[in-house]
């Protein structure tokens, strides 16, 4: 058997195997609220064999969404759709697991293909999309198109944390087994983590310890309200890749204080802090982040989900065979094929239906013998 369809565990839950879908934002909610496509969107993965379904950023308050299209979770309304989404999930045999986040300053924009920019008073001319005032922990812009955050003082900081842990209060009432921190991506609290982004000179500033203050807080707090049955993973960018940013280790250090604070896996993604997760200088070649994962995991000693230009099955082996993460992650892969781990399961351990669900593959079953039929004849 092959280690990528091995069951694995992951806090209290247990994986049917080491793929989980990557979060992948759908810009397709209604205030906030999940519509029948996030329910379509994210059934097809679990009927698909994904061993976990991470729903995508998912925002704690309304001034923390990115987007007019971002999912929330501080209402009932929000809370109600998103349960759909969970018992869906289940049903189709996945783990329903959610990231939870706060765009900060990278919020108040346009969808991906409105443009991405800043929302601006054309916006609400031709679509009824508002700008929002952004928050964050200094006055420092995302890129020079971007408009400078307001500061957080310590109430507003407060409010946050709380509102993180009301997050994920609410969505272990919807369903969902698994929470993933978003501190990644140039969200606010990687703008926190960042020295790029972060310069206070309070104790949620300076030094590595004090930027770290605030996941460390809504780690702990959330750690303490999750379920035994329940597993809280942080999502990280072990690079920010550009000058005066942290690095892998910086990271590492990062990493280290997040699982003595109760992370139970670390999702290994980089960039994001300043313009498109993109315009950092990494080179992106097939499993780019992948060394950032095997480095978590031997330096640290926690779980870590690799993820980023991960294509296919064997490759997804390779690099749990070589011990370089615990769990792959897959995005656009999945996008391109929902049906990503029933295929990447044919290719590891052979041709045939059986691992598919019935509905499904006792026809295909039945389609290959009578073309292998054909083919003889
Ligand atoms: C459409 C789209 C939306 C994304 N939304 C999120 C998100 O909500 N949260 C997040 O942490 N990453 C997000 N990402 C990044 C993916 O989770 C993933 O890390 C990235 O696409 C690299 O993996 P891949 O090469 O397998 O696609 C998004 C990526 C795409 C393509």
């Amino acid at each position: 058997m092959s280690k990528l369809f091995e069951g694995y565990r992951i806090g209290g839950v247990a994986l049917k195997n080491r793929m989980m879908v990557s979060p992948m934002c759908q810009y397709s909610a209604v205030d906030g609220v999940a519509q029948p496509w996030h329910r379509v969107n994210y059934g097809r993965y679990a009927i698909g064999g994904a061993g976990l379904v991470m729903v995508e950023v998912t925002a704690v308050n309304r001034q923390g969404m990115g987007t007019h299209g971002d999912l929330g979770l501080w209402n009932e309304a929000q809370q109600e759709a998103l349960a759909e989404v969970a018992h869906t999930i289940d049903t189709l045999g996945a783990v329903p697991a959610i990231q939870i986040g706060h765009a900060g300053r990278k919020g108040s924009a346009q969808r991906p293909w409105d443009g991405g920019r800043a929302l601006s008073d054309l916006d609400i001319a031709e679509r009824g999309e508002a700008p929002w005032q952004l928050v964050g922990p200094s006055a420092i812009a995302m890129a020079s198109d971007r408009p400078a955050p307001a500061v957080l003082d310590k109430e507003g900081i407060a409010a946050i944390r709380q509102a993180f842990v009301d997050t994920a209060r609410r969505a272990v009432a919807a369903g969902f087994r698994a929470i993933e921190i978003h501190s990644a991506h140039g969200y606010l609290l990687h703008q926190f983590v960042s020295p790029l982004s972060n310069h206070r000179q309070d104790e949620y500033g300076g030094s590595p310890e004090n930027r770290w203050r605030l996941p460390l807080e809504i780690v702990r707090e959330i750690k303490a309200i999750l379920p035994s049955d329940g597993a809280l993973l942080v999502r990280v960018s072990c690079s920010d890749g550009a000058d005066g940013g942290n690095e892998l280790p910086e990271t590492i250090a990062y990493a280290a204080a997040l699982k003595e604070a109760g992370a139970e896996a670390i999702d290994c993604s980089s960039g994001g802090i300043s313009g498109r997760a993109s315009a950092n200088r990494l080179a992106r070649g097939l499993g780019f982040q992948v060394p950032f994962s095997a480095a978590i995991r031997r330096e640290v000693g926690i779980p870590t989900i690799g993820v980023g230009l991960i294509l296919d099955g064997p490759q997804a082996e390779a690099v749990l065979q070589a011990g370089d993460a615990d769990v792959i992650a897959i995005g656009r892969a999945a996008l391109y094929d929902p049906n990503w781990a029933l295929h990447a399961q044919e290719a590891l351990e052979g041709p045939g239906f059986a691992h598919w669900p019935p509905q499904h593959g006792w026809w295909l079953q039945r389609r290959a013998e009578l073309l292998d039929s054909i083919a003889a004849s």
